[in-house]
């Protein structure tokens, strides 16, 4: 990992588990749905507010590690705006980012790009991809909680 890499890392991962948007319930939510990484116990839900297929409003609820409400945190930021669709596709893309073995071009959204930094720690891609992994299940509609395993 780069210094400027890891440097980023370090400040994004701090400044939204310190601080993180977006935490809480959505009581009007049009979906919802839970998550949790059985191998720490840490826990989440995410809150999705629509107008059509727009979302509006995302939230979270987590008792996790930094690197989860952080990603919680920067993905609800994220999905405001942007289509069913769209969500989707920067969940599939935050995926590819976190686990691809090809050569991949770093986003010019440094908050995305700032989680990168867990590609070189397996077990910890797991606490970025849980909360996405959670809001897919809500677009979807599932009612299971979705589990890392
Ligand atoms: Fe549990 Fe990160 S250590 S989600």
């Amino acid at each position: 990992m780069s210094i400027e890499l890891r440097d980023l890392y370090q400040e994004i991962v701090l400044e939204h588990s310190r601080n993180p948007k977006n935490a809480g319930t959505l009581d009007d939510a049009d979906a919802e749905a839970k998550g949790n990484n059985p191998l720490c116990g840490d826990r989440i839900s995410v809150f999705v507010k629509l107008d059509g297929d727009r979302i509006v409003d995302a939230k979270f609820d987590a008792r996790g590690c930094a690197i989860s409400v952080a990603c919680a945190s920067v993905m609800t930021e994220i999905l405001r705006g942007k289509t069913l669709k769209e969500a989707k596709a920067e969940h599939a893309r935050f995926v590819d980012l976190l686990t691809s073995k090809e050569a991949i071009s770093i986003p010019e959204d440094e908050e995305l790009s700032a989680f990168m930094g867990v590609r070189e720690f397996p077990t910890r891609i797991k606490c970025a991809t849980l909360p996405w992994q959670t809001l897919s299940a809500a677009l979807d509609g599932s009612d299971i909680e979705v589990t890392t395993e």
